[in-house]
């Protein structure tokens, strides 16, 4: 639905002389996977290496963001999809603002991700699967969610009783399972540069 009687204000200062002024181009690093892949853990650690690039960066973290701006939401399905609708519209508030945005939700859904990818300019969202299996993700159980999950005392708990669509083709995989995480963070900052949205590690100051 939009807002009637609502006018667009256009900025003087846009997009590209905010990329200008950071010296690097906003983006979308759109972390996806089970709980307990390693989304928040490697969103963080690659939003520390480019911070010590000089790169203005935010992450925006599901078990965060579900304290405030979306502490209504639950787990159910229609929860799930307008979680991953407000953090979208975020998200390009965010790249607007010249910075580049690392998110890291379990988002489920296909359909959601692609909404969200449509909401941004073409070339500024990027998927990312941190691929861990589920049987991995339980093992190590760092909350201990998926205990209470399989005894019965989370309902919807993704990967247990509620469904993960892996991603199809994302612009990058990450192997959080078998992969050390600065090897990981590696991966990420390559991906940054050869998409010409950061300038390569060497050449930053
Ligand atoms: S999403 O499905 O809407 O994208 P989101 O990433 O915001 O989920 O939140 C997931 C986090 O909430 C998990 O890492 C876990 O800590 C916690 N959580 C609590 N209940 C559930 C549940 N039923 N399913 C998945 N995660 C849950």
């Amino acid at each position: 639905m939009t807002s009637s009687n609502v006018v667009f204000h256009h900025a003087t200062v846009t997009r590209e002389r905010r990329n200008k002024a950071h010296g690097h181009k906003s983006s979308v690093l759109w972390f996806t996977g089970l709980s307990g892949s390693g989304k928040s853990t490697l969103a963080h650690a690659v939003e520390e290496r480019l911070h010590q690039m000089g790169c203005s960066t935010t992450v925006l973290d599901g078990d965060n963001v579900r304290h405030g701006l979306c502490g209504d939401l639950g787990f159910s399905n229609e929860d799930r999809v307008e979680n991953i609708r407000r953090i979208g519209e975020v998200t390009k508030l965010f790249v607007e603002a010249g910075v580049i945005v690392l998110t890291a939700f379990i988002s489920p859904f296909k359909a959601d991700r692609q909404k969200v990818r449509g909401l941004l300019p073409h070339g500024d969202f990027f998927e990312i699967y941190c691929q861990c299996s589920l049987e991995v993700c339980e093992q190590r159980d760092v909350k201990g969610l998926y205990a209470k999950a399989r005894a019965g005392e989370i309902k919807d708990f993704t990967g247990v009783s509620s469904v993960y669509e892996e991603p199809v083709k994302p612009h990058l995989t990450v192997s959080t399972e078998t992969i050390p995480l600065e090897d990981c963070v590696d991966n990420v900052i390559n991906f940054l540069v050869s998409q010409g949205k950061i300038r390569a590690p060497s050449e930053t100051v």
